[in-house]
């Protein structure tokens, strides 16, 4: 489609994920919020409209390969493998390192370079939210999402909406732009100072390209399946019969309760509440 003012960056990018390095670069949003328009944003940022444009036109040029992967084309299922295989493995292996390059670099360079604590601090947070959040989303949400694919019609005994959990998982995800946002401003832009040793140089650019992979993997989620989750449901409850589904689970065998999550901003994924009810 044609680009233009009124386009949601989120959608710029579900379109063509090269798009992502532009938006990154600009400092423009389009993972937790993807519904703004590329008008609104530039009017935010206070950058020309007209630039952004070209910019994103040079993408649809030059894009790698490795950018053309139809994310939206995927079924929910599979994209979800796709976010956990790809995504979710890297935070497992990345989160430690970032951590230990973290103790190192503070306690040599703290002193000259004060920011560094409070970067630890907000990192260290984060780091513990992230890794039950990842635990929500593939113990709870993610097989959520995969009975509704399963599924040629809701249960009869079907309570409560994938869009209970998909609003805790946003909220969550609101939480990780707030924190990656700090890390950026007080590390100047993931900028290395004259006297950063090697493990701080490292240290800085893995954050940097933390920042980047979260952006992609939230936007994936918000933008990308979270969509395709409650389009499913809807239609399911429109009685209409799902799309290619992606496990042989039958309606008959399937289990008929909710998946259930804490409430927004609940630190612990074991203290659980019913979502809403509301019947089929
Ligand atoms: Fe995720
Ligand atoms: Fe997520």
């Amino acid at each position: 489609m044609t680009l233009n003012a009124q386009t949601p960056v989120g959608q710029i990018v579900t379109e063509r994920l090269g798009r992502a390095a532009v938006l990154d670069r600009l400092g423009i949003d389009y993972c937790c919020r993807g519904k703004m328009t590329l008008g609104q944003a530039c009017a935010e940022r206070g950058i020309e409209l007209g630039e952004v444009l070209r910019a994103l036109s040079a993408v649809e040029i030059d894009a790698a390969s490795a950018d053309q992967v139809e994310y939206s084309a995927l079924p929910a299922g599979a994209l979800a493998d796709h976010i956990v295989e790809t995504h979710h493995t890297y935070l497992r292996e990345v989160l430690p390192r970032l951590d230990v390059q973290f103790d190192k670099v503070v306690e040599v360079h703290a002193e000259r370079h004060p920011e560094l604590r409070q970067m630890q601090d907000v990192f260290r947070r984060q780091w513990a939210e992230l890794v039950l959040h990842l635990v929500r989303e593939e113990q709870v949400l993610f097989p959520f999402i995969k009975q509704l694919e399963a599924w040629a019609s809701l249960p009869r005994i079907y309570r409560g909406s994938v869009d209970y959990p998909i609003r805790v998982m946003e909220h969550e995800h609101d939480s990780t732009g707030s924190a990656l946002k700090s890390l950026r401003k007080l590390s100047g832009g993931f900028a290395a100072p004259p006297d950063a040793c090697p493990t701080y140089r490292a240290l800085l650019h893995g954050l940097a390209e933390l920042e980047a992979d979260l952006h992609r993997h939230i936007h994936k989620e918000n933008n990308i399946l979270f969509p395709k989750a409650s389009a499913l449901e809807a239609s399911l409850r429109e009685g209409k019969a799902a799309p290619s589904p992606s496990s042989g689970e039958s309606p008959a065998r399937s289990a008929t309760t909710t998946p259930r999550l804490p409430s927004p901003g609940s630190p612990a994924a074991g203290n659980e509440r019913s979502p809403p009810s509301s019947s089929d």
